[in-house]
């Protein structure tokens, strides 16, 4: 799909289920007793990808789009898989299972895609073999594929040398393998999802400070969970009604847990328009709409402890920043090279491809904010939230923005472009109905409306509406007339 500038983007939106929270959901209920059911589930590649991981293990798992049920066979009910399982592009995956893996009494193998193989392990190697786990990176360089398991573990307070959820996660879900107390320390706060939603499950679990801890061997009992939507994915949206113009979007039912909503705060700190609307706790987790609108943006630094709560969001913030006046500076997000892609580079490759002043950092990038972007062809190196950046990047973009691979949104947000496409044609479509060409779409006839106007085509016979509306149904006007799509937009004068 080519993107284009566009005039104004306006509406309400809903996102697709927080990523975190659904594999969470499934694992946690895979290890539990009885039913677990979760609504508004992320329907993704990386998500499935942890469902299939747990059907191979014996955990009966019936899934029909969002909604996820899964019935648990208690603590020590998974069988052991009868070949590789498959992680494919999910980080998550990998290593939170890795901690459920090491307290089996038989010994599993895992591996993924190629992004995957290339995906630093040692960090949840060092401190599950601590635990007395086998584990081992079957080619020796620290990556999948790993085998792992069949050893009975201990507990232990392991100090995280990285502030991460996943390796945060992988040894507080081992520890319930283990006799005794299992703690971690992180150097920075991370993502507390697995510790609220253990203790749902009735796991004995706490966080003082920097320290998670749990205690092993608990009853965990299956939960009904609705999952909010993504704010990874919100971001997209939030970062769009910020820097382009004539916008004014309300994005509902978004995840805002603090651990994660570092880009409200950074979109606050650079002038824009945001405010949290109908905050409330859904599941035990805080959930809020979201208002922006478009904003005056200046350049702010990035940087500290608020990093973690937004490492997934650098990419889109990074356009926001390429949209903002001054300098930006983001840093201690050396983590970002070992994401789907390096982040660091990709980012920068592609925002200077389309004229951005932009230099990366070891541990981030500098970016001179203000100057035009021009369309260009993206490279995605297949990691889905650099594609999505980048559409957003092209909203505000002269000329057309395409992409060398599209189909990677798969793994977090299977609809993105559609919904990208169907947003702005909308807006588009808006523009046109309060332009001068009003009357003409109101009293014109499909053959004459294609003849002197032929930037209009109809989409599909069953769409285009058989008599045209007439002044009196002004309101179901505007409805036919929105399954029109416009494939150019003339210049708006
Ligand atoms: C995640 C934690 C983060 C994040 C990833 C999801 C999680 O990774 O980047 O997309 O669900 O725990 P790290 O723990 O490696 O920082």
């Amino acid at each position: 799909m080519a993107i284009t500038k566009v005039k104004s983007l306006k509406g309400e939106i809903s996102v697709p289920g927080d990523k975190s929270i659904s594999h969470r959901g499934v694992m946690f209920g895979a290890i539990s007793k009885g039913t677990t059911e979760l609504t508004g589930f992320l329907d993704g590649a990386d998500c499935r990808s942890t469902i299939s991981c747990f059907k191979a293990m014996g955990i009966d798992i019936n899934q029909n789009g969002d909604h996820v049920v899964i019935h648990g066979n208690g603590l020590h009910g998974l069988k052991a898989p009868s070949s590789m399982l498959d992680v494919g592009n999910s980080g998550t995956t990998t290593r939170l299972i890795s901690g459920i893996l090491a307290g089996q009494p038989f010994i599993s193998s895992l591996n993924g895609d190629e992004s995957i193989q290339r995906r630093p392990m040692g960090r949840i190697i060092t401190p599950l073999s601590e635990m007395g786990a086998y584990i081992k990176s079957l080619k020796d360089n620290g990556c999948t594929p790993l085998e792992i398991g069949g050893q009975s573990l201990h507990s232990i307070h392991y100090n995280s040398p990285v502030a991460s959820a996943q390796v945060k996660s992988c040894v507080l879900l081992a520890g319930l393998y283990a006799d005794g107390i299992t703690s971690v320390t992180e150097p920075v706060i991370s993502r507390n999802h697995t510790e609220l939603m253990l203790s749902g499950f009735g796991a004995n679990i706490k966080s003082e400070g920097l320290t998670a801890t749990i205690v092993g061997n608990p009853t965990l009992n299956g939960q009904k969970i609705a999952v909010p939507g993504d704010i990874s994915s919100a971001a997209y949206f939030i970062v769009a009604g910020l820097i382009c113009e004539n916008s004014d979007l309300l994005i509902k039912n978004v995840n805002t847990n603090p651990t994660r909503a570092g880009i409200i705060k950074v979109a606050q700190a650079m002038g824009g328009n945001i405010e949290l609307l109908n905050e409330r706790i859904v599941s035990g987790e805080p959930v809020a709409d979201i208002h922006v609108s478009t904003s005056n943006l200046h350049g702010c630094e990035v940087k500290g402890d608020i990093i973690p709560a937004l490492i997934d969001e650098i990419p889109v913030i990074a356009v926001m920043a390429a949209c903002a006046e001054g300098q930006t500076i983001i840093k201690d997000a050396a983590e970002l090279k070992v994401k789907e892609s390096n982040r660091i580079a990709t980012v920068t490759e592609n925002l200077a491809n389309m004229g951005c002043d932009i230099i990366s950092t070891d541990d981030g990038m500098i970016i001179n904010g203000g100057k035009p972007l021009h369309g260009t062809n993206i490279k995605t190196y297949l990691d889905h939230r650099i594609a999505m950046s980048f559409a957003i990047a092209g909203l505000v973009a002269d000329g057309e923005t395409t992409f060398d691979n599209e189909a990677c949104c798969q793994i977090s947000y299977p609809d993105f472009f559609e919904t990208i496409k169907n947003y702005t044609n909308k807006n588009k479509r808006k523009n046109l109905l309060s332009s001068k060409f009003l009357p003409l779409l109101y009293y014109s006839n499909t053959r004459f409306l294609k003849s002197v106007y032929p930037p209009i085509s109809f989409v599909g016979k069953e769409n285009i509406p058989k008599r045209y509306p007439t002044k009196t149904s002004k309101v179901n006007s505007i409805f036919r007339i929105s399954s029109i799509e416009i494939n150019t937009f003339p210049s708006q004068e």
